[in-house]
Formats: C-alpha cells, structure tokens, sequence
C-alpha cells in the first residue's frame, strides 16, 4: 500500500508537470483527487488491509492527498502567469505610455454669447421663454402690424412652405405675441432666444439661419426711459464698463417711437476705425416702445398698459465682440474656427 501511494505521488507529480493547458489540468485533477481518482480508489481499499497497517496508511493516504492538492493549486498559479507573461510580451504592452488625451469639445460660440445675454437679462429680472421656429404668416407679420403686402414686409426675406400661411420665421418678435397671451393681464419681462431664418443670398455678412433674443418688458408704467436703462446696462455687461449707448430714430411697423441701437465702438473707444466704418458707433440692435395695436394683438389694453422690445443678434454680437470676419464661420461647423472659442 504504501508503496503505491509513493508511486502514485510520483506518477502524479511527472503528469502534472506536463500539463499544459486548462482541459489538462483538469483531467489531472480527476484522475487524481475526483470522484473515481486514483487516490480516492485507493483510500477505499484501505479497510482490507490488515488492522495494524490501517492506521499508518491511512495517515500517508492523507499526507498525500494534501500534497497532491496544493502542486494542483500551485501549477494552476504557474499556468496562470505564464499566460499573462506571454499576453505582456506578445501584446508589446507598455505599461508606462502615458494614456492618450481625450478630445474635449467646447460650447459653440453662438451658445456662449446666448449665455451670456441669459445672464445679463437675468440679473435684470427677465425670465426665458420659447416660441416656435415655425410660424403661420399672421403671428411673424400680421399681429405685428405687418399687414399682407405692407412695404416693410422686405425687410425680412421670407422662406415660404408648401403649407398655405405657414413660414419659418423671420425674427423672435412673434414671441411678443405668445409673451402677452401667456402673461395677460400680469406685467412680465422675458426674453425669446432662438433660431430664426431668412431666404438671403449667402454671404460673408448674412446667413440663411441665425440666432435671434428678443427682449420684451409690458406694465403700466414702463417708459423709454426703461428701455434706455435696460440697453445701457446690457451695452456695459456685454461690451465693457462705461460704453455709450446711443438710440437713433427708425422705423419697425411694431414699434413706435423706434430706435435702432449703437454703442460706442470698444475697439477705438468711439475715435473712428475700419471696424466702426469710421463713425465710432456700432450698430447692435433694433428696438421701440411697443405699438399700441400690437399691445391689443397681445390681449393688453394700450390705453392702460405700456412697454418696449428689442430684439438683436448674438452671431453679430460675437463678430463685434471677437473681430470674425465672416457669418458664414458658425454654421459650416470647421473645427478650426469653432475651438477657437474653448
Ligand atoms: N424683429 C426685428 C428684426 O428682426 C428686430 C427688432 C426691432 C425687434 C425692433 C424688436 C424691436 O423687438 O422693437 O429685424
């Protein structure tokens, strides 16, 4: 008996030394220490022996039992790292290349200065509203006393559908509209960022879509004086301390008195340079006192109820503020212009 089990160890041992792969080893481990292994068909034998060889067999049969688990766990490990050291110098893994960089994006210019006018209204006490891109003819025009072939009406080229009255629309001032229903008879002052489109010949200096934020104030007391206050401010927070506004007498058929909106050119300080045209004005928006029939359009009574709108351009905004020289820039979505702005 004891002889066997010595053989046994020895025979076990040199077969697992030769194991090489997983399937191997595990038909070492049941031809060894399974079920119907050597060693447990051994041990089973071990009451025919004679009473005084029992307890001394038995105690080798144990001894390696043991022995032949643990080389079993260890050629597992050895296995095991041989593999990972093949994988390491195989795979050419160097552990210590550094990692390569993530590509980060970066806000498009056109989001950054929407924010920016976000907060600037913000802090003045304007909430965001939204209003649709597209539009029926009577909310971009007509509730905005552009009647049907009214003259004005070429000032906003046009993209038509194949949907009779329905249009993109031109500008964020049909926003009023929806600002006055939802608010009505409240007094409020929003702002209505968003996409508007026109039918232009493309060029350096406009674009088919842009950005538009309209700003709109209605109560019973707002005055010009309001909408100077609220220029002046955004002109400083936007453009630099201490710019001057100017307002200069225009036409909208939505506003009257109105105004367009220049500011002092930052680039020369209002002295005249080739970015002001020499006037050292720049001009940055359009804005008025609210027609008294676009305030009846809205549900507010004009008689009782006053107020201003503005509407301008983030993208000229950020061509003043950044020296672009070209709308076309923002949308065409080339790399190279758009992280400039990271
Ligand atoms: N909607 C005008 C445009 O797109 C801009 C504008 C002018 C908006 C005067 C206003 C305003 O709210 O009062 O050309």
């Amino acid at each position: 008996m004891l002889e066997k089990l010595t053989q046994l160890v020895n025979q076990a041992r040199s077969e697992l030394t030769a194991a090489q792969t997983s399937e191997q080893l595990e038909g070492w481990r049941l031809a060894y220490l399974g079920k119907k292994g050597a060693l447990t068909l051994l041990l089973r034998n071990l009451g025919s022996l004679p009473a005084d060889q029992r307890p001394e067999a038995g105690r080798v049969a144990n001894e390696v039992k043991m022995t032949l688990e643990s080389l079993y766990t260890a050629r597992v490990e050895e296995l095991r790292q041989g593999v990972l050291e093949t994988e390491l110098t195989r795979g050419a893994l160097d552990v210590h290349l550094p990692g390569r960089p993530q590509q980060l994006g970066n806000l498009h210019i056109s989001t950054q200065t929407l924010r920016e006018i976000y907060a600037i209204f913000g802090r003045l006490g304007f909430d965001i509203l939204r209003s649709p891109e597209v539009e029926d003819d009577y909310t971009n025009f007509q509730l905005l006393n552009i009647p049907q072939h009214h003259p004005a009406r070429d000032m906003w080229s046009t993209f038509y559908t194949d949907l009779p009255g329905v249009i993109l629309r031109t500008h964020t001032s049909p926003g009023q509209i929806y600002a006055m229903r939802k608010y009505y008879p409240q007094p409020f002052r929003v702002i209505l960022p968003g996409k508007c489109y026109r039918y232009e010949q493309v060029s350096s200096r406009s674009e088919q879509m842009f950005y538009q934020v309209e700003a709109i104030a209605v109560g019973e007391n707002i005055t010009m004086s309001d909408l100077k206050g609220v220029l002046t401010y955004f002109a400083r927070s936007m453009f630099g301390a201490d710019r001057k506004v100017r307002l200069r007498p225009s036409y909208f058929p939505f506003t009257e008195p109105s105004a367009e909106v220049d500011i002092e050119c930052f680039l020369c300080q209002g002295q005249g340079c080739p970015m002001c045209k020499h006037s050292g004005w720049l001009e940055i928006l359009g804005s008025g006192m609210i027609h008294p029939q676009v305030l009846r359009n809205g549900g507010y009574d004009p008689d009782r109820y006053t107020g201003f709108a503005l509407g301008m351009g983030p993208e000229r905004i950020a061509i003043l503020k950044h020296g672009i020289t070209d709308i076309r820039y923002f949308f065409n979505n080339d790399m190279r212009f758009l992280q400039q702005f990271a």
